[in-house]
C-alpha cells in the first residue's frame, strides 16, 4: 500500500519514542500537601486517604527528609488547629500549627520551598472559609482575617503563601498586607480557579472542615463555567498573584490549557483528594495499575500547561521517576 505518511515509524523503538516525547514528568514538577496537626508524636492515618497522615510537628522530620531526598522542591501545608471557633483565630495566630510547622521545616531543611494554605475552614467550627453572619458568609470581613494569616505565615519563614478561600479581592490585601509588613519577597500561590467540586470529599476528613451549614456555592464556582474561571484568573493576575492553582485537576484540563495560555504566570494543576482516593481505591482492589494510571494522569495534566502539580502522589511518584 502506498502511503507516505506512516505516524507509526517514529512510535517503533522505545529510543525514538523517547526521542520525540514531548512532555515529562519530573520531580521538580511536585508539590506534597502535607497535614500538620497539634499535639506531640501523631503519625495519624487519613482512612479515606491511604498513604496519607496527620503529623504533629515533631514527626514532620523523616516525611521532610524524604521530599528534600526525592528531589521534591516544595510542600504545600494544612493545619488541624488544637480549637476552633468562629472566627478561625488560630489561623493567624503566631504560635499556630502551621506556622510552628513552618519553623520546623526552614530550620530541618532551608533549602525546601514552604508553601502555606491560607484559608479559614480547617479553624471554624463551622467549617465555612470566611466568617459567618446567619447563613451568609461575608467577604471582606473574612479578606482582613486571610491577610492577617498570610502575614502570620510570612513570619513563621513561609515562602509562599496560597489563599485557597475563594473571596473577592483577597489576593490584593494579601499583597497590601505582606508589603506592609516588609515581606515583598513572599509569593502569593492563587487558587484563583477553585470549583465547588465533590472531588474534596476525602479532603474534609483529612482536614476535618466539612461545612456545618449549606455548602460552598456562593463563593466557589460553580463546575459548568469555564469562560468565569478566566475572568476569576486575569483578576487574580490583575491583583498581584505570582502563580495561579487550577483545583480540581483531571475533570478540568480545559481551565488548565486557557489557564496557562491566558495567564501568562506559572500554573500548579491541584491533583485533589477524591481524584488520589479513587485511583488508590480501584489500585487496592486490583482494578487498575497504580503506578501506570497515577504517571499517565500527572503528565495529562503538564501536556494541559501545568508546570507544577500539587499531589498526594507526589512521593510515589518521585520514586518511581528514579526509578525509570
Ligand atoms: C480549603 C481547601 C480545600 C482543599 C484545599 N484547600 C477544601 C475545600 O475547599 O473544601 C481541597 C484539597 C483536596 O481535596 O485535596 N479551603
Amino acid at each position: 500500500m502506498m502511503m507516505r505518511k506512516r505516524p507509526r515509524r517514529l512510535r517503533s523503538s522505545a529510543s525514538l519514542r523517547a526521542m520525540v516525547r514531548e512532555h515529562n514528568l519530573r520531580p521538580d514538577d511536585l508539590v506534597y500537601p502535607l497535614f500538620v496537626c497539634s499535639g506531640k508524636k501523631v503519625r495519624e492515618p487519613v482512612v479515606s486517604m491511604p498513604g496519607v497522615f496527620h503529623y504533629s510537628v515533631d514527626q514532620l522530620g523523616s516525611v521532610i527528609d524524604e521530599v528534600e531526598g526525592l528531589g521534591i522542591p516544595a510542600v504545600l501545608l494544612f493545619g488541624l488547629p488544637a480549637s476552633k471557633d468562629d472566627r478561625g483565630t488560630q489561623a493567624w495566630c503566631d504560635n499556630g500549627v502551621v506556622q510552628q510547622a513552618v519553623g520546623f521545616i526552614k530550620r530541618r531543611c532551608p533549602q525546601l520551598t514552604v508553601i502555606t494554605d491560607v484559608c479559614l475552614c480547617e479553624y471554624t467550627t463551622h467549617g465555612h472559609c470566611g466568617v459567618v453572619e446567619g447563613d451568609r458568609v461575608l467577604n471582606d470581613e473574612t479578606v482582613a482575617l486571610l491577610a492577617a494569616t498570610a502575614v502570620s505565615h510570612a513570619r513563621a519563614g513561609a515562602d509562599v503563601v496560597a489563599p485557597s478561600d475563594m473571596m473577592d479581592g483577597r489576593v490584593a490585601a494579601i499583597r497590601d498586607a505582606l508589603d506592609g509588613c516588609g515581606f515583598e519577597d513572599v509569593a502569593i500561590m492563587s487558587y484563583a480557579a477553585k470549583f465547588a467540586s465533590s472531588f474534596y470529599g476525602p479532603f474534609r476528613e483529612a482536614a476535618d472542615s466539612a461545612p456545618q451549614f449549606g455548602d460552598r456555592l456562593t463563593y466557589q464556582m460553580d463546575p459548568a463555567n469555564g469562560d468565569e474561571a478566566l475572568r476569576e484568573v486575569m483578576l487574580d493576575v490583575e491583583e498581584g498573584a505570582d502563580l495561579i492553582i487550577v483545583k480540581p485537576a483531571l475533570a478540568y484540563g480545559d481551565v488548565l490549557y486557557r489557564t496557562k495560555r491566558a495567564s501568562g504566570l506559572p500554573v500548579a494543576a491541584y491533583n485533589v483528594s477524591g481524584e488520589y482516593a479513587m485511583v488508590k481505591a480501584a489500585a487496592s482492589q486490583g482494578w487498575i495499575d497504580e503506578r501506570r494510571v497515577v504517571t499517565e494522569s500527572l503528565l495529562s495534566l503538564k501536556r494541559a500547561g501545568a508546570d507544577m502539580i500539587i499531589t498526594y502522589h507526589a512521593l510515589d511518584a518521585a520514586r518511581w521517576i528514579s526509578e525509570d
